[in-house]
């Protein structure tokens, strides 16, 4: 019997993992601190795990440099460290591997990331690149819960609604590769619709009534999940439905960090200084960090960026009105759908493994699970690989 219940959140952009002690009846979720290189020779607890990895040359950094608690000598960087310094050397930087994984149209088992490092840089799959993570946040609880190890806890790995049943088993496949021993799936809206159940202790059943449907939006680095959860009523108890999912859109935060970045790159364009493609990701990683900043503080009118490269002198200036034109009214070009062609056309989910061939069959279970009247977890679920329940 496990003592801890432990929820992953393996994102796009950011990774975290709260927990709650079984045998504390009401306990509300913590969140782990994660131990992870913050600088050369520091490593420092943050909320969030950045789900970035940075891969070093060898003669780049010295002996330690690179240590955590866990590892006196780690071939690579995850997390903060990894973000801010793979953002002045992108070409070493893998980012975004989870839409990577949810993308059906390159091979996720193969070592495509940095997408466009040049030859001499080891590239590694979006699969590994995951594993890295999630590895990353076992060690990271077996660290803090000596006492409690990881592989003897109740796992629980969130994914988007809309990952199609490939990309559904490749986050198993990455969390066995990781050395999990036991997982169940659990859908991001699904999980944030828990959260808000267990939030609001009892009151949501006086915020619905029966017929109601309830919109759940998810916007993420990579992906934006809509789901519709319906209102119902058995036996005199109301019940939570999901009754669809959106199509599998591949359009997040970081859609709108490459939106930012090609406007400040014409702006460079028009005063003459055309960015190569290693400077075009240098500015992408800048306008994120920008943009978080700009958004978190009403207060903060621009973000200065840009540095001397390579003769270049690249200076420019984010301010308010255009990350906020940007996110707010202007419909997004072509490009930045790079999954679009790949697009499912399903306005249902995507059935369960078990009915994988015959997705009519599927109502009823893991896809369209009653939620029941508390947070717990629903009445049936299929294994769609040993050891892995999907919720
Ligand atoms: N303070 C902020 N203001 C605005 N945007 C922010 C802020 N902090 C983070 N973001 C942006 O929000 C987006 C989503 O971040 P989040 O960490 O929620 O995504 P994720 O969980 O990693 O992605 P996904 O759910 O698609 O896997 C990112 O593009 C990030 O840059
Ligand atoms: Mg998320």
């Amino acid at each position: 019997m496990s003592r801890y219940a432990i929820g992953i959140d393996l994102g796009t952009t950011h990774s975290a993992l709260s927990w709650v002690d079984l045998q504390t009846e009401g306990m509300t979720p913590e969140i782990l601190p994660i131990a992870q290189q913050s600088g050369p020779g520091a490593v420092q607890d943050f909320a969030l795990l950045p789900s970035f990895l940075y891969m070093p040359h060898l003669s780049e950094l010295a002996t330690g440099d690179l240590a955590l608690p866990w590892n006196a000598a780690p071939d690579r960087i995850i997390g903060e460290w990894a973000r801010s310094h793979g953002a002045l050397t992108p070409i070493r930087l893998v980012s975004s591997a989870k839409s990577w994984l949810g993308h059906a149209g390159v091979d996720r088992r193969a070592g495509i990331l940095p997408a466009d490092a040049p030859i001499e840089v080891e590239r590694i799959s979006p699969l590994a690149a995951s594993t890295h993570y999630l590895q990353h946040l076992r060690d990271a609880w077996n660290h803090c819960h000596p006492e409690a190890p990881f592989d003897q806890q109740a796992v629980t790995v969130t994914i988007p609604a809309s990952f199609d049943p490939a990309a559904r088993e490749l986050t198993a496949e990455a969390a066995q590769a990781a050395g999990y021993q036991g997982i169940t799936l659990l859908e991001e809206p699904q999980a944030a619709l828990y959260s808000w159940i267990a939030g609001s202790a009892g009151d949501w059943r006086k915020q619905v009534q029966v017929g109601d449907v309830i919109l759940v939006i998810d916007v993420g680095g990579g992906t934006s999940d809509f789901s519709l959860i319906a209102v119902t009523e058995d036996a005199g108890n109301l019940q939570l439905n999901r009754v669809a999912v959106g199509e599998h859109i591949l359009l997040g935060g970081d859609n709108m960090d490459l939106a930012l970045a090609h406007g400040v790159a014409r702006d460079l364009a028009a005063e003459g200084k055309q960015l190569d493609p290693w400077q075009m990701r240098a500015l992408i990683y800048a306008c994120r960090l920008a943009k978080e900043q700009l958004l978190s503080d009403p207060d903060l009118q621009s973000v200065p960026g840009g540095r001397a490269q390579q003769g270049l002198q690249t200076h420019w200036r984010l301010d308010q009105d255009r990350v906020e034109a940007r996110s707010a009214d202007r419909p997004p070009p072509r490009w930045l759908f790079p999954g679009r062609g790949e697009q499912r056309s399903a306005r249902e989910p995507p059935a369960c493994r078990t009915h994988a061939d015959r997705p009519a069959l599927c109502a009823g279970c893991c896809r369209h699970t009653p939620l029941g009247r508390t947070a717990g977890p629903p009445a049936r679920r299929h294994e769609p690989t040993a050891g892995i329940r999907t919720a």
